[in-house]
């Protein structure tokens, strides 16, 4: 199973995928490339220190959604990569029929919240400030409702007595950097 995986940041969950794969625990998935919307991203420093290609793919023209010329361009070379499942870590646009028709029930994602429960952006910190006392991260089917597609996987996170933003914020990460490398490894063993 080829993996593309796709982010805008520091491409901490896009690592863990790596480190899962080079200890053996990533079934018969392989990534083989990673994708930045940002020519600047940590994400992409991971392609030298693991081997796989890394690439900034121009989003242009607009600023918070993938649609258009940019658009065209990430589709053109995911299909080049011939991937049969693509992965979004930490990708930070909102994806539009042109390319989820193009990669279609092959798209996942990671959100830092147990969906449907804060959706959108900042979800730790709304969890937090709401007052849950579990949330946690969630990897979902990718369609075009934002954070609404068919929950494959979630783990949940207490929030304990004490916590701060930041604490509650490390454990999320943490959690999320063992659903996601398993989730992939799941999908890619053939259905029984
Ligand atoms: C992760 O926490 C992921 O859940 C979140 O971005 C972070 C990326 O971190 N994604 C979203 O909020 C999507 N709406 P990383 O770059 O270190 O992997």
């Amino acid at each position: 199973m080829r993996v593309v995986i796709l982010g805008s940041g520091r491409g901490s969950n896009a690592e863990a995928i790596l480190r899962a794969q080079a200890a053996g625990r990533l079934g018969a998935a392989r990534v083989v490339q990673i994708l930045s919307d940002k020519s600047d991203a940590g994400i992409l420093d991971l392609g030298l220190r693991f081997g796989v290609p890394a690439t900034f793919v121009d989003p242009a023209p607009f600023k918070t959604k993938l649609e258009g010329p940019g658009e065209e361009r990430f589709i053109a070379t995911i299909k080049a990569a011939r991937a049969d499942l693509v992965v979004l870590a930490g990708f930070m646009r909102v994806l539009k029929p042109g390319f989820l028709e193009a990669f279609v029930g092959n798209i996942i994602n990671l959100h830092p919240s147990l969906l449907p429960a804060f959706p959108g952006l900042d979800s730790i910190s709304q969890a937090f400030r709401t007052g849950v006392r579990v949330t946690g991260c969630t990897v979902h089917y990718v369609t075009q409702e934002v954070d609404a597609g068919r929950i494959i996987e979630q783990t949940q996170v207490p929030v304990e007595p004490g916590d701060t933003l930041e604490t509650l914020t490390a454990r999320v990460h943490a959690a999320e950097h063992q659903l996601l490398p398993a989730v992939i490894e799941r999908l890619s063993q053939p259905a029984r």
